[in-house]
Parts: C-alpha cells; sequence; structure tokens
C-alpha cells in the first residue's frame, strides 16, 4: 500500500496546522546551545556533581512565560527561586511517600529558610491514584491550611503527582499558583512543562483537566539518582521522541551514545544535553502553541497506539513510556507503509528504543481488534478520525487523520 499513496498524496489529507507551523526542525548544531533562549552560566558546584552547567529556558507566552531552571542541587536553593518570584508565603508541598522520604526535608527546609510558610500532604503513588478522590485530599489539606489566591501548590514528583498538584492549584480558589519540581527524568523533560495539568476518569486517561501553566520549572538533575530503573527508561521514550519530531542533534547525540538504559552509564554531559534540549523543544512547541491548536499536537507523537495498549494493560503491567516507545514503533512503520518516512529511519529509531531498554512489540495478550476499538475513545479522534503524528524525516513530523484502519491493523499484526 505506501509507496505510491506518497508524500505528496498524504499532504493533501494533513489536519489544518496554525499557519507558523512549519513542522520542521530548528535548532542550530551542537555546540553551541540549543538556542538563544538558553542562558548558560558554569557553576563550580556542578562540577563537582559532574554536571557541567546550569541551564535557563524560557517559555515565553502570552499571559505568562516563566523559567525552566536546570541546575544540580537546585532542590536547596527552591526557596530561594520561589521567593525571587514574589509568591505569597503559604505554600503546600505536594508528593508522593518515596519521593517525600527522598527529597521532602531539603525542599521544605530551603523554603523555611527563604521565609515560606508550608505545609505538605503525601498522595499514594501510581497512575491509578490520579483521580478526583486525590484531588479532593488535596481541596481538603489547602483548606484547613488556608491557602490564599496567592499561594503556590509545589509538585515534588513525577507526572502523576505533577499533573494532580497542577489541576488542583488550577481549581482550588479559580487558580493558584503552581511550581513544579519534576523528580522523574519523564516529568523533567515533558510533563512539568507545558501546563497541561489533569486526572484520569475510570473511562479514559487524562479525561478530566485545565490547562495551567507553572510560575516555575525547577530542575535538579542528582534527583534522578534514586529514580528506579525502569522509570529512568520510560523517560528516555519521551527524550527520543524529541529527536524524531524535532530536533535531529539530540537523536545524532542519542545514536552516539553507547547505552541509553541506565542512568550511570550514561555520560554526565549527555544527561545535560538531554535535559537542556528537551525541555528547549518542550518550550519551543509549547511558546508557539500553548493550547494546542495545531503544533502542539506533535507531542503526541507515539501516543496514540501508546495511550491504548497503556488502557488495555489496565495502566499496570505497561508504563507510559514503554506504551509511548510502542507506539512510536507503530507510528514509524506505519508512516514507512504509507510511503512517508524511510525504513532505514524507522530502523534507527527503533534501535534508539531498544538501545534505551524499552519495548519494540506488543505485550503479550494485547488484542489488536480492542486496540482499534479504543483509538475512539481517545481525545485526540476529531470527528470520529483518529489523528497520527508521522515522521517524514527524522527531526521533522506531520499530522494526519488519514490512517486507514487496515493500516494499523497490519502494522500492529506486525510488531
Ligand atoms: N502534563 C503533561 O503534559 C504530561 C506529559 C506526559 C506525561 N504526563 C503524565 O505523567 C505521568 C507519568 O509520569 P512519570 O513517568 O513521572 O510517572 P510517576 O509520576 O508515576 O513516577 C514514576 C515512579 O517513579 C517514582 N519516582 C519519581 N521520581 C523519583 C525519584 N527521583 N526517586 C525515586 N523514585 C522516583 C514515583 O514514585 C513513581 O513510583 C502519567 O500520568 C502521564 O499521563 C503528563
Amino acid at each position: 500500500m505506501g509507496g505510491k499513496g506518497g508524500v505528496g498524496g498524504w499532504e493533501r489529507n494533513l489536519a489544518p496546522l496554525s499557519p507558523h507551523t512549519s513542522l520542521s526542525p530548528h535548532l542550530p548544531t551542537l555546540p553551541p546551545p540549543p538556542s538563544s533562549q538558553i542562558a548558560i552560566e558554569y557553576s563550580p558546584q556542578a562540577l563537582v556533581w559532574g554536571w557541567a552547567m546550569t541551564s535557563v529556558i524560557n517559555v515565553n507566552l502570552p499571559e505568562q512565560s516563566y523559567e525552566i531552571a536546570i541546575a544540580p542541587s537546585s532542590l536547596d536553593r527552591l526557596g530561594q527561586h520561589m521567593a525571587s518570584l514574589k509568591l505569597g508565603k503559604k505554600v503546600l508541598l505536594v508528593s508522593n511517600p518515596t519521593i517525600f522520604k527522598h527529597f521532602g526535608k531539603r525542599a521544605i527546609a530551603s523554603l523555611t529558610s527563604a521565609g515560606f510558610d508550608v505545609a505538605s500532604s503525601t498522595l499514594p503513588p501510581g497512575e491509578r491514584y490520579k483521580t478526583l478522590n486525590s484531588i479532593q485530599k488535596l481541596y481538603d489539606v489547602a483548606l484547613e491550611n488556608r491557602l490564599e489566591r496567592s499561594s503556590t501548590m509545589v509538585a515534588l514528583g513525577g507526572g502523576v503527582i505533577g499533573d494532580m498538584t497542577g489541576f488542583a492549584a488550577a481549581t482550588w480558589l479559580r487558580g493558584i499558583n503552581v511550581v513544579q519540581v519534576p523528580t522523574s527524568l519523564l516529568a523533567m523533560v515533558d510533563s512539568a512543562i507545558g501546563g497541561k495539568t489533569g486526572v484520569n476518569h475510570p473511562h479514559g486517561k487524562n479525561l478530566i483537566g485545565a490547562f495551567h501553566q507553572p510560575r516555575l520549572v525547577l530542575i535538579d538533575p542528582e534527583v534522578l539518582k534514586t529514580l528506579p530503573m525502569r522509570e529512568f527508561r520510560a523517560g528516555m521514550a519521551e527524550v527520543i521522541k524529541y529527536g524524531v519530531i524535532w530536533d535531529a542533534e539530540l537523536f545524532a547525540q542519542l545514536e552516539a551514545s553507547k547505552r541509553l538504559d541506565q542512568l550511570r552509564y550514561v555520560k554526565p554531559e549527555l544527561i545535560d544535553t538531554i535535559l537542556t534540549r528537551s525541555c528547549q523543544a518542550k518550550a519551543d512547541v509549547v511558546s508557539k502553541d500553548e493550547k494546542e491548536g495545531g503544533l502542539r499536537a506533535i507531542l503526541n507523537y507515539g501516543h496514540t497506539i501508546g495511550h491504548a495498549v497503556e488502557s488495555l494493560t489496565g495502566y499496570r503491567s505497561v508504563n507510559h513510556g514503554e506504551a509511548v516507545a510502542i507506539g512510536m514503533v507503530a507510528a514509524g512503520q506505519i508512516a514507512v507503509e504509507l510511503g512517508m518516512w524511510q525504513k532505514e529511519d524507522t530502523e534507527r529509531q527503533n534501535a534508539l528504543i531498544q538501545k534505551a531498554g524499552l519495548p519494540t512489540q506488543l505485550p503479550a495478550g494485547v488484542d489488536i481488534e480492542a486496540i482499534i476499538q479504543a483509538l475512539q475513545l481517545d481525545k485526540k479522534v476529531k470527528s470520529g478520525k483518529v489523528r497520527f503524528i508521522l515522521p517524514t524525516q527524522i527531526g521533522v513530523v506531520t499530522i494526519t487523520d488519514e490512517v486507514p484502519s487496515d493500516i494499523i491493523r497490519h502494522v500492529l499484526r506486525g510488531i
């Protein structure tokens, strides 16, 4: 089927994009750093930890711009950073018990020494607790501690804590400040940035939510040292995604690394590059299209089939990053079948996914017809048509809602 439908044929079927979305890559080759928006300062403290630099990336938005600060030991400067934003005195720190045990004390010490009045709350870990019940608990704590319009909720955790804290902050008193302190790789490069917040409905992931931009995203790469290996790999799926959809240079740097499957085997300079370039990619996309009018949808590369796999496996046996990895393999193959992408490029992508220790095959027992059905429930469905993000070369993707179900079936049978 592929080949002759060809790029020309498919381009006619692309979903309309806003005029500024040429969907081509934008970052110059390294060095120098990815964009003029990044300010870099050398920090002696950073060198001690093996991370060469501190980066500040701006997310430029019409209503409220903010910074993503990436610096080793920055957790101990959380209070200072927040004080510089002139936020109200009251802070509610939200975490889960494991993460709180590792980093809660340091975060609270930093906040109190900067003059904040801090309450804290922990929610049980895991995607299955990303529910309105957990949000109710946060509202109760907010009420108990008399959080005001000028108060701030601080999310100290992975994407689950970040999404829930963001949603609670978006809705408490019709919106209070939120600061994101991501602790998983996935949250650092993706979920903490861009203001998408929310919880799951029993019938679908992230169906309840709001856009609510953080006032600050503070990334301390050192906290990754306690992140379980499987979670590190899950974050790498999103990093590889940025390489495919936006930043060919990042893709090349990932290819040049011997290993990507464990933090300790990845050179600190590459971790630095991974964080900086991924955050820059997300900031660039969000700055151009805050509320997903067009371009921002490219961040969903691998997520169309990924979400279906996640929900069909009950959000348990396959985590978000693993599902995205499988989704990228499928999307890459769909693009090849449609004659839009070179086979060699999809093989390069799949090799990176494997190098990161991520799955490239559907988990046993997942029914292909059930995936096709689940696609219809996805948020990305528009007028009954499933939207796919498909690569056309490394660093460039396109959006289409014209993928025939037969092609999806054929591809899924092959992976
Ligand atoms: N808002 C967005 O734009 C966006 C984007 C992508 C994903 N998400 C959401 O993010 C969630 C997935 O996030 P995640 O992968 O971070 O999962 P997660 O929040 O469940 O964290 C994964 C696990 O790692 C643990 N953990 C996190 N940091 C740790 C650390 N430093 N040390 C030890 N343990 C640590 C957590 O306790 C948890 O058990 C999903 O709910 C997904 O929908 C949101």
